[in-house]
């Protein structure tokens, strides 16, 4: 993947990063879209003294114009990616009674809106390039119920159905559409906020999850598509065909 180039969504901290840094140990070119700006200069500096080359693209993903000026403005800069990671979400717990509408549709734009327009944007020129892969972070709330994620459960549901038929609209262009999930617990500022005392007492670095998404940034239609992957700590990782 030497001289290839990624886009990963939420590349400040926490899991984005990891992947963001496993893809420039692979020599990649990495957009880093997030709404940190103050941080991601700050990766971007350290993917440097890497040797590494990184762009930081400061945006805010819930809102659709700036989602668009962003993938635009790594378009611009790498050319078509070879992989898509769309990473970044929002969960905050709140009760039916509590959340208001724009609340909800922060939360569900962060998910679901990023990945169509993300998606929608590289799709054309994957197809003109032959080939590429497109990858959604989701989570067990993308199949199963939690209590007060009224937005953020809906918005995984979402993605992993985008998913699955892009996964088939791809395959004839030569294009992989997954779903991943950590397979383990993190350590993340996302984690901090919502794992409870005994869940951390067993989270792991995000890196080393990262060697499932160097695997998914080699697929294409002829490989692995419409699954959902689960990365393990050990480097490893699981895959169910949801096609
Ligand atoms: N942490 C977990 O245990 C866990 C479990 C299951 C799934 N996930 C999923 O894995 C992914 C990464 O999780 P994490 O724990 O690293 O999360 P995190 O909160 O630590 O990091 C998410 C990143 O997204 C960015 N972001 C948030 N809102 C944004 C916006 N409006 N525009 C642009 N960027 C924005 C944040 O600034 C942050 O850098 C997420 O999709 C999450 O849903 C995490």
């Amino acid at each position: 993947m030497n001289g290839q180039a990624a886009v990963v969504t939420g590349a400040a901290q926490g899991l984005g990063y990891a992947i963001a840094k496993a893809y420039i140990a692979e020599g990649m070119k990495v957009a880093l879209l997030d709404i940190r700006g103050d941080i991601l200069g700050r990766v971007a500096a350290e993917f440097a003294d890497m040797g590494g080359d990184a762009l930081p693209i400061a945006v805010d993903l819930s809102d659709a114009n700036d989602t668009q000026a962003a993938i635009d403005t790594a378009l611009a800069r790498y050319g078509t990616p070879r992989v898509v990671i769309h990473n970044a979400a929002l969960l905050i717990t709140r009760s039916m009674l509590e959340i208001t509408l724009p609340q909800w549709q922060k939360e569900i734009n962060i998910i679901l809106q990023a990945a169509f327009i993300l998606s929608k944007s590289v799709w054309k020129p994957m197809i003109e390039a032959g080939g590429g892969s497109i990858v959604y972070l989701s989570s067990g709330s993308g199949y199963k119920g939690f209590i007060e994620e009224v937005a953020y459960n809906p918005g995984k549901h979402g993605i992993e159905g985008l998913m699955k038929c892009l996964a088939l609209e791809g395959a004839p262009f030569n294009i992989a559409v997954n779903a991943a999930t950590p397979g383990a617990p993190i350590n993340t500022p996302m984690s901090a906020s919502n794992y409870t005392e005994a869940q951390k007492m067993t989270w792991v670095d995000p890196a080393r999850l990262a060697p499932a998404f160097v695997m998914l940034a080699k697929q294409d239609g002829a490989g692995l598509t419409g699954h959902r992957v689960a990365a393990r700590a050990n480097g490893k990782w699981d895959a169910i065909d949801l096609l």
